[in-house]
């Protein structure tokens, strides 16, 4: 049995909102977001996270992908993370990695790019937000598996998927700028309803709700 260490995060002043992103305004909000944290990296960190495009937000978009987004309470985009639907292995372009490409033509799963967080806001347990509305997005998609592609070395990433319970797949290197990646997967389940709870909980709307169909 394995022991798993309760992070402690900075308390928030506020609830995040969970939004998605539609229009070509909010797909502005995500790429300056993206550019936030980027310039909040190092050199050698900037392969993290990889700089988008409001062309490519909107390709994404119009394919039956989702950005999901979190808003502060002055309504300003704090973390966002883009949910896109594998069909077929080659939805992946530049990857070497046997194993992973065998899974991914047969479980077709969603994968979390971009995943990030405001600089003034991380520790604060977003990361952990962002995971759970793309797996409550996948299974209202009907996608049982969600992956994501983590550059070597990026241990604040890898801690937030590992603490949402996934675990390292396979390893490969990009064909193109040779940097090496895990990829991490998990099986995504609809949470067993515990009437008792809920009816406690009425007041608290689940993200799902929050998020629309
Ligand atoms: C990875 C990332 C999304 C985590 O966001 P978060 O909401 O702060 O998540 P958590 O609070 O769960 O923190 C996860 C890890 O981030 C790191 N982290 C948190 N605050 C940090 C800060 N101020 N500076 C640097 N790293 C920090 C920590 O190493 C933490 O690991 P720990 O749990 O072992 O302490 C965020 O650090 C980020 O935007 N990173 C740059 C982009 C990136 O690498 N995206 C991942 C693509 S796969």
């Amino acid at each position: 049995m394995t022991t798993r260490t309760v992070k402690q995060f900075v308390n928030l002043d506020f609830e995040p909102r969970a939004v998605r992103l539609n229009s070509a305004d909010e797909f502005a909000d995500a790429v300056e977001l993206i550019d936030i944290v980027r310039d909040s990296l190092t050199e050698e960190q900037k392969v993290y996270l990889l700089p988008k495009t409001i062309d490519f937000m909107t390709k994404m978009h119009r394919a039956g992908n989702v950005v999901l987004g979190l808003r502060n309470d002055k309504n300003e985009l704090i973390g966002l993370t883009i949910v896109r639907k594998l069909n077929h292995w080659t939805d992946i372009p530049n990857f070497e990695g046997l194993p992973f490409i065998e899974f991914i033509y047969n479980q077709t799963p969603c994968m979390l790019q971009s995943v990030c967080t405001h600089p003034d806001y991380r520790s604060m347990g977003l990361a952990d937000r962002l995971i759970t509305a793309a797996e409550e997005w996948c299974l209202k998609k009907e996608r049982s598996r969600i992956v994501a592609r983590i550059v070597v070395g990026n241990k604040g990433s890898l801690s937030a998927f590992e603490r949402n319970d996934f675990e390292i797949m396979s390893q490969g290197i990009d064909k193109e700028d040779g940097y090496q990646f895990v990829y991490v997967g998990k099986k995504v389940e609809a949470p067993l309803v515990d009437l008792f709870s809920q009816n406690e909980q009425e007041s608290e709307a689940p993200l799902a709700t929050i998020l629309n169909a």
